[in-house]
């Protein structure tokens, strides 16, 4: 490890030749002194620091850099936190498509791994588990049930009159939940109380794997689902919502955010003509791959087989059903994805140190 430094910088080049300049300002910033030891947050806010700070010597030893201030105090930085200030847990995801089901996990309840099912959860966009007794208990190790006007745990079955066709024996082709919703809810369980005695398999799409496909086979129909804003909209006796949408929304700089996708509530824009012909044509691709047997997993879920997925990635849907002798009965809730990230990134904290300049 090589040191330089002037009053208002510090140069650290590492032996692999790997080298980064810090201002002045930014180590005083992040100087142990202002940071609370136990949580680690910041004590100080950019009010309170000077305008100008300067450096009087710099050094390292083996895990640590040294900065003595012009002022007069000292502070130590630990090197691999310089290496990486801006370290942050991620979650390297995997697209799938039906060829890639048979590695999609299904756990047993009782004997379940925990942190490799949140970690399929979270790679995949959706894990199952068979043995569940209680929805309510699976949720409880993944995070926190997300409230909506579904209740707080609904029943997905035939219902009379229902004012959404979530709630009839219809088949639904793959769809996202409540795109109307802001903010729409991140992710979703289904748990399974009775299955259909006739139809009523479960369906299931990796929508990132389909706009990947999409990206590369029709990338004009990829700019128009990317481009052009939609308005899903809900009403019912008692509620009504809409929320302005990109089908594929990305995120910087060339990957896929979210995929929202529900043919029961979009509607869509009026357009110029040419623009107007350009969108229907590349709903209608996206849409045919979505059905296509290249990307759905279908699976019938037995009595007790759960499935937690992500609600801005993976479709679901389900054939149609009979309702005359044993109809198909699933119970589901949303929930929020940032605990999911938090748990597996708590987990990941065992063995791996602290990375904080404390
Ligand atoms: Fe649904």
């Amino acid at each position: 490890m090589k040191v330089w430094c002037s009053d208002s910088q510090v140069r650290l080049e590492w032996s692999d030749g790997y080298t980064r300049d810090y201002y002045s300002l930014w180590l005083y910033d992040n100087r142990p002194e202002h940071r609370d030891l136990h949580s680690g947050q910041r004590l100080v806010d950019f009010a309170d620091l000077p305008e100008d700070v300067a450096i009087a010597s710099a050094s390292c030893d083996a895990d640590c850099v040294e900065i003595q201030w012009r002022a007069g105090s000292v502070s130590r930085f630990p090197i691999d936190w310089l290496r990486d200030p801006g370290r942050q847990f991620e979650i390297e995801r995997h697209s799938w498509t039906s060829a890639d089901a048979p590695r999609l996990l299904w756990s047993d309840y009782r004997s379940c791994d925990e942190a490799a099912w949140l970690m399929a959860l979270a790679r995949d966009g959706i894990a199952f588990i068979r043995g569940v007794t209680s929805l309510e208990d699976l949720i409880a190790g993944v995070g926190y049930i997300r409230e909506t006007n579904y209740g707080r745990v609904f029943d997905v079955k035939n219902m009379p009159d229902a004012e959404n066709l979530a709630f009839t024996d219809l088949g639904l082709p793959g769809h996202t939940d409540n795109p109307y919703r802001e903010p729409v809810p991140p992710m979703q369980a289904l748990h399974c109380v009775q299955p259909g005695s006739e139809g009523g398999e479960s369906i299931f799409v990796d929508g990132f794997a389909v706009a990947d496909h999409l990206r590369t086979t029709d990338p004009t129909a990829f700019e128009a689902l990317t481009r052009t804003p939609v308005t899903f909209w809900f009403r019912s006796a008692h509620v009504e919502f809409s929320a302005e949408r990109r089908m594929i929304e990305l995120a910087e700089p060339q990957g896929i955010k979210a995929i929202h996708y529900n043919n029961r509530s979009i509607q869509v824009p009026l357009l110029p003509i040419a623009q107007s012909a350009e969108f229907y044509r590349a709903s209608k691709a996206f849409s045919l791959l979505l059905r296509s047997p290249d990307f759905t997993y279908v699976v019938k879920l037995d009595k007790g087989d759960a499935v937690v997925f992500d609600n801005q990635r993976i479709l679901h849907g389900r054939t149609a059903y009979g309702s005359a002798e044993q109809p198909r009965w699933l119970r589901g809730c949303y929930l929020d994805k940032a605990d999911l990230i938090s748990r597996l990134a708590v987990l990941s904290r065992q063995g791996d140190g602290c990375h904080t300049n404390t």
